[in-house]
């Protein structure tokens, strides 16, 4: 599939003139120069379609243009965005849940550090060395102090060194926040979520969740080894998820949960231009962003009525072939002779044959052009020795693989792994 259907779309509700008509045609040229995002030959980048229901509602809920920073622009909107963010509790074993939609998983992650702060300031950030880079950033946004903790061979944060780190904390009189990753965004790598809370009980640390990525999968078959850390979400005190992300929803669509409502005094604040039309809750009131899309909130609440956020539901079903999708190029890149990291989620992780480090980056950045211009699109990762299980010859500092997100029930097919691997 690629994207000339664009120039066929019709807008008849829209009554646009002859000029804007153009200008959309324009448009639909220039979005030409794209990936095919939608395409079950797209499997590199974090990039899933949004499903036509959700963009749909999105678009209906657009005429309104809701705000869902105050009830006064957005009612039936933040309505919505409260049952969303009810289910998205309920998933995450938070009843009752304090939460709301963002931006993105950035913005969401950014409220949670920022709410570790406000309970203790001086607080440490510990994240897993692997963990996504906007937690070393919003840390420094904040004014937190990170540690990045060292992650084992399989992507995980390291049990030994966090307990070392958190001892070294209480010595001095300081407790952590500790951010623990399911589903690492290089290769999917589910931190010991179980082991970190008995950590944190021990030590008085907070526990955030970033699952902004993998949360969605607490409703799937993940590995027998992951499952207990998936249901161990509900002990942690805050969670990201991004419905932008496995969610089926257009960019634009991050979502941050807290499982003590009471955080909402932290939001506390005065608007002179706004709350006036209502004393229920206007979302503003415990969100950092002020204007926020009651469109996105739209699509969410769309989506969860065609796919309700249950195990062994159809939404299940389908996060099931995407993770049997990277089994399944895992086992076929092991029958090929290829060095492959076992997943533990949907990205597939592997490098074509070889030992020398130097010798495999550059054989692996050719295969992905190789691939890119047979029209089979996938990603590149850096890894470094103590995240490669494989025996290799470390002449260089990091060993360049390839990295396939395979987000789409489409990519659970033995045909579409070998066209990606010959
Ligand atoms: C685990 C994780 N956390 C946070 C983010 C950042 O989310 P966003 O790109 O929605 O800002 C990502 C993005 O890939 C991610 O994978």
């Amino acid at each position: 599939m690629d994207w000339t259907f664009l120039k066929t779309l019709k807008f008849e509700e829209l009554n646009l003139d002859k000029e804007d008509q153009d200008i959309l045609h324009s448009l639909a040229e220039r979005l030409q120069d794209n990936y095919p995002y939608h395409a079950q030959h797209y499997a590199g980048q974090m990039i899933k379609p949004p499903h036509p229901l959700a963009q749909a509602a999105q678009w209906m809920a657009s005429f309104v243009n809701p705000n869902n920073h105050a009830l006064d622009g957005g009612r039936a909107t933040s309505a919505l965005e409260l049952e969303v963010i009810s289910q998205l509790g309920q998933m995450m074993g938070f009843t009752p849940v304090l939460g709301h939609l963002t931006a993105g998983g950035t913005m969401a992650n950014l409220e949670a550090l920022w709410i570790s702060r406000k309970i203790d300031a001086n607080t440490t950030v510990l994240a897993n060395e692997l963990a996504h880079y906007t937690h070393s950033r919003m840390t420094e946004v904040l004014g937190i102090p990170f540690k990045a903790m060292p992650a084992d061979a399989e992507g995980r944060m390291c049990l030994s060194d966090l307990k070392l780190v958190l001892t070294a904390l209480k010595s001095k009189g300081q407790r952590a926040t500790i951010v623990a990753t399911l589903g690492t965004t290089g290769t999917g790598s589910i931190d010991p979520l179980e082991d970190i809370i008995d950590l944190a009980k021990q030590f008085d640390a907070r526990i955030h969740v970033d699952a902004a990525y993998g949360g969605y999968f607490k409703l799937a078959d993940v590995q027998h080894g992951s499952k207990r850390h998936f249901e161990a979400v509900q002990y942690a005190d805050s969670i990201v998820i991004d419905p932008h992300k496995h969610g089926l929803q257009p960019y634009g669509c991050g979502a941050v949960l807290f499982k003590d409502p009471t955080v909402g005094r932290f939001y506390k604040h005065d608007s002179p231009y706004t709350y006036f039309t209502s004393t229920d809750l206007h979302l503003g009131e415990i969100t950092l962003e002020c204007s926020r899309s009651g469109a996105a909130a739209a699509g969410v609440w769309a989506t969860l009525k065609k796919f309700p956020l249950v195990p062994r539901g159809v939404f299940a079903k389908r996060l099931n072939h995407s993770l049997q999708a990277a089994n399944g190029l895992h086992r076929q890149a092991l029958d090929f002779g290829y060095h492959s990291l076992p997943p533990a989620l949907d990205i597939c992780v592997f490098s074509t044959p070889g030992k020398k480090a130097s010798l495999l980056s550059a054989q692996n950045r050719d295969f992905f052009e190789r691939k890119a211009a047979e029209g089979i699109h996938l990603a590149l990762l850096k890894l470094k020795p103590s995240q490669c299980p494989w025996a290799i010859e470390w002449d260089i500092e990091e060993l360049v693989v390839i990295r396939s997100v395979l987000m789409k029930p489409e990519h659970n097919d033995p045909h579409f792994w070998k066209a990606v691997l010959g």
